[in-house]
């Protein structure tokens, strides 16, 4: 069939397909009687794309009762009611601009409206997004259209608005099928799929992701948060600001449904128009990303179920053997629950006692070390206490009546009050600090139990996790606990699950419940957590709508935390997570299992969360359940080190999974982390770019290209920023990668034609389990350079004792570099920083380190090149600029002809080479440029035969000095 016929014929089903179905009966086991008792439509769809059985007639909404300038009232209409509790007769829809951003608010005064403290910076746009309503029939729409396309962006002429108490619904059109997150589930696609009916649940569980069928459940963390890439390439996003239970259908149409059971609908829409620009305008509204300190880019060694502080001590050591550099470089150690006394919090365990020395000696080999800390505390022992004492709050029962005495009276410090009670991991009960406290007392106590445990134990950065909150076993009889040797048998948590109580038995439960069944096969909201009905800040807030932001809050105390302990930026790594808890954490991806479908589920895992705010994310490399194999966790591990956060974690009892284990992969893992460490000013520019104004570090490739169609569902690709592009080998068995490369220039930065132009389309390339996997760079004017540092030099080096150090480099005014800057707070230089961005960065301050730098040439490049290199030195002393590499390199030059500043220079010509093949000119002689030797440094050669090259390193105040016609500059 020719592309026109299947055009045409794409176009007519399209046109007489019916509207898509908004499902009256999402429960399970639903039949035709259910059906039309709710006055619904029963009619079999065999078509296998999920259409459900049972949907609305005609007519649900609401109709225009008045209006008032921005305000629109609305009244239900004659249209069908609502299975699921009574209709609100009158709802208000509500729209304001905030900056570029539209929003249009759904639902009554008063009702509960998430606590979260978003910045609501905004960002201009060329773009402008109106609303427009449509009130003629019973049906009131609306839509959000983008003025320069008149395109509806949303449009709710579908109808289906529901708003009840506990049921809300939206319904919309999407303009086109190119939509990309909502989380936390697990995606095997990066793009949404449009052509049947699928439901994603959001509600924040303790639950491993699935990676090995499609599965559609809630994950630890809630981002009602999508973007489109819309036919003519422009983008939108939308946030949809609601924390109660909630779940997304999509459908054909395309259309989605939205609903929600509790809350307010409060939209917010972002005009873009490019993906990237969207990113940053939502980041900016929610709050830009923290920015991790340099060594938490470094490679991270975790496992859960060491035996003691020596068999962690023996796989560090192994590794540190294998030649993984994880001693002048970066590591993080990080220690598990196994560390503490019997999993309490800031306890450390009997063997591993001599953890403070090590943890010394892992400083003294330039390691970090990260340690976890769950939320609950057992009601038992000192940090309880003192929480008590300090009148700390905890998620509590509503009324004493509700307790479950039997357990309480367990622990005097808890009989006589509210606390619910749970099970975690500690050997007894525990309670669940209530990080939404308004007196402030329980963070203070927070924040002081680390710092005492930092005096202990000197960890660098935190671990947060089981903060969904996860509780074990709630409403079981015979929990999974009951038959594990580790635990004792405590009592489980019961939630009152009789009908009445509506908390715990709303009328609607979403998907997070359907997916497991419903309350006869024990399936309830508070499965795997507290009960709904429990109160947080003294009763003003209810778990039932404030469950979902209890990662987000615990992560924002913790980071404050973190500060006060050791003063550093350090980084906080979170499990559950809701918009904005990137300005305080990172997350990892959760329990994965070591599978292949798990490896290839986190490459789009990550860039979801690089779209969700939390660009410091990754997987547990080599996967975490299940016994791994040499291939997958090579795989992983070369796939891993692209990834923000670096860290191989595994679970208790699966055999050992780092590195050295197989010499393969620990030959793997060091070419992996050395090329990372290489490119980590890159990476950590991208971060900080990301801290200082919102932006994704991880990308996908359609951020760049938005209108190449190849790029939109590319999700086993992902860039580094502009600049970079990775294509992961994800497959077993596979030794060679077909790669899609968008229309640029591209080069090839691993072993496969390295620092050859790579045309662009669709390639196979090789990728042998010891080659680096396929890394390309762009070169195009956009992107030009990037300066590398010695991957083996310490980093204290590259970090600066100094304040600050701020390097940036740009290609006519684009990019941004930033090469080192110390641990130190950023809120401490928070008016250097202002500085320096007021004046577009220009600034160089003190100390700029290198020893390589690699520049691919552009495209347009004729005749001479001159680079300038600009630095204020400072009292330390600098590593030298050893290594000069030029892609695309026309001719061979004389290496003979070298000079620094007039005087001729010996380069090694051993070490020197140029491939007239790669046209790449390598050129290595140690010590070739000491940056500190003058304010001004010329580098010139000449051609074999042919004119002169120069290579200027000079000052900004001679800048002015240089003949631009004749020269491109490039400052670093
Ligand atoms: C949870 C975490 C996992 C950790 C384990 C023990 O399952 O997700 O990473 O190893 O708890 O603390």
């Amino acid at each position: 069939m020719g592309k026109l016929t299947s055009l045409l014929l794409f176009a007519l089903i399209s046109s007489t397909q019916a509207a898509p179905r908004i499902d009256c009966l999402p429960e399970p086991n639903g039949n035709q009687g259910a059906c039309e008792a709710r006055g619904c439509i029963w009619k079999e769809d065999d078509s296998g794309i999920g259409a459900p059985w049972c949907y609305f007639k005609d007519g649900v909404g609401y109709k225009l009762d008045s209006q008032q300038g921005s305000t629109y009232n609305l009244r239900k209409n004659s249209g069908p009611s609502n299975p699921w509790g009574a209709d609100s007769t009158e709802i208000k829809l509500t729209t304001k601009k905030i900056g570029s951003v539209l929003n249009v608010h759904i639902g009554i005064d008063g009702r509960y409206e998430p606590p979260v403290d978003f910045p609501r910076e905004t960002q201009p746009s060329d773009e402008s997004l109106v609303l427009s309503t449509d009130s003629s029939s019973d049906v009131f729409s609306f839509s959000v259209v983008r003025q320069s396309s008149n395109r509806k962006l949303f449009d709710t002429s579908l109808g289906g608005l529901i708003f009840s108490d506990q049921f809300i619904q939206i319904a919309t059109y999407l303009p086109s099928e190119n939509m990309y997150g909502w989380g936390e589930n697990t995606h095997q696609t990066l793009r949404h799929d449009f052509t049947k009916y699928l439901t994603w649940a959001m509600f924040a569980r303790d639950q491993p992701p699935n990676s090995g069928n499609l599965d559609t459940m809630n994950l630890y963390g809630v981002h009602p948060y999508y973007m489109i890439l819309e036919p003519d390439g422009k983008a939108h996003g939308v946030l949809i600001l609601n924390s109660n239970a909630q779940e997304v259908m999509t459908a054909p149409g395309p259309s989605l449904i939205y609903r929600t059971i509790g809350g307010n609908l409060d939209m917010y829409f972002f005009p873009g128009p490019t993906p990237e620009l969207v990113t940053q305008q939502y980041l900016k509204f929610i709050g830009k990303p923290f920015l991790p300190a340099y060594w938490a880019l470094g490679y991270q060694l975790s496992r859960y179920g060491y035996k003691g502080l020596d068999e962690m001590k023996t796989r560090i050591q192994a590794v540190r053997d294998a030649g993984i550099p994880i001693d002048i470089v970066l590591i993080s150690g990080v220690a598990d629950i196994d560390y503490m006394q019997r999993y309490k919090d800031f306890t450390t365990g009997d063997d591993w006692s001599g953890f403070g020395d090590y943890v010394k000696t892992m400083h003294s080999w330039g390691m970090k070390l990260i340690l976890i800390f769950d939320p609950a505390i057992e009601a038992t022992y000192d940090s309880f206490k003192r929480g008590m004492a300090a009148n700390a709050k905890f998620v509590e029962w509503e009324t004493q009546a509700q307790v479950q005495t039997g357990i309480q009276n367990l622990y005097p410090m808890a009989k006589n009050t509210k606390i619910m009670l749970g099970v975690v991991w500690p050997d007894n009960h525990v309670a669940f600090p209530d990080f939404l406290d308004s007196t402030n007392n329980t963070q203070n106590w927070w924040i002081s139990e680390f710092v005492n445990y930092q005096s202990q134990v000197a960890f660098d950065g935190i671990w947060i996790d089981m903060n969904e909150p996860s509780n074990f076993g709630t409403n079981q009889n015979h929990p999974w606990y009951f038959d594990s040797d580790d635990h004792p048998d405590d009592a489980p948590l019961f939630c009152p699950t009789d009908g009445s109580n509506l908390w715990e038995m709303p009328p609607y439960k979403t998907r997070a419940v359907w997916r497991w069944g419903d309350a006869g096969n024990g399936a309830f909201l508070s499965t795997n957590t507290l009960c709904l009905l429990a109160l947080q800040d003294g009763g003003k807030q209810r778990f039932y709508n404030v469950k979902n932001l209890y990662g987000l809050t615990e992560a924002i105390h913790t980071q404050k935390a973190l500060f006060k302990a050791t003063g550093k930026r350090g980084a906080v790594v979170s499990r559950s997570t809701y918009p904005s808890a990137g300005r305080y954490a990172g997350h990892w991806l959760g329990d994965n299992t070591a599978r292949w479908e798990d490896l290839r589920t986190s490459v789009i895992g990550a860039q979801e969360f690089n779209m969700f705010g939390i660009p410091y994310v990754g997987s547990d490399v080599c996967g975490f359940i299940g016994t791994t194999t040499e291939e997958l966790c090579l795989r992983w591990q070369q796939m891993g080190a692209f990834h923000s956060f670096f860290r191989n974690h595994n679970t208790i009892g699966a055999p050992a999974q780092d590195p050295a284990v197989w010499p393969s992969v620990a030959a793997a893992t060091k070419q992996a982390n050395l090329f990372r460490y290489q490119y980590l000013p890159y990476l950590f520019s991208l971060h900080f770019v990301a801290s200082q104004s919102g932006a994704s570090v991880i990308r996908p490739v359609f951020f760049e290209f938005p209108t190449d169609a190849e790029t939109f569902n590319l999700g086993y690709q992902f860039m580094w920023g502009p600049r970079m592009m990775v294509a992961p080998v994800i497959y077993q068995g596979h030794t060679t990668q077909n790669v899609y490369l968008p229309t640029d220039t591209w080069y090839s930065l691993f072993d496969y034609k390295y620092g050859s132009i790579i045309s662009p389309g669709y390639a196979t390339v090789q990728a042998p389990t010891t080659s680096r996997i396929p890394v390309f760079v762009r070169g195009t004017d956009k992107v030009s350079f990037l300066v590398r540092p010695h991957p083996l030099l310490p980093l204290p080096l590259v970090r600066i004792h100094s304040n600050f150090s701020l390097l940036h480099a740009q290609w006519e005014k684009v990019s941004e570099l930033c090469i080192g800057m110390t641990e130190r707070l950023l809120s401490m230089i928070s008016t250097l920083m202002t500085t320096i961005t007021s004046i577009s960065f220009i600034t160089r301050l003190p100390l700029v380190v290198f020893s390589q730098l690699i520049i691919p040439r552009r495209s347009v490049f004729e005749g001479f090149l001159k680079m300038k290199v600009d630095f204020q030195s400072s009292t330390i002393s600098l590593p030298t600029l050893d290594i000069i590499e030029i892609f695309n390199y026309p001719k061979a030059p004389n290496f003979r002809s070298f000079t620094v500043n007039g005087k001729t220079v010996n380069i090694n010509v051993q070490k020197s080479t140029y491939s007239g093949v790669t046209k790449t000119l390598y050129i290595s002689t140690p010590g070739l440029i000491d940056l500190t030797s003058a304010d001004s440094i010329v580098i010139q050669w000449s051609n074999a035969g042919s004119s002169m090259f120069e290579m200027n390193v000079a000052n900004p105040g001679k800048m002015k000095a240089l003949n631009t016609n004749r020269y491109e500059e490039l400052y670093f």
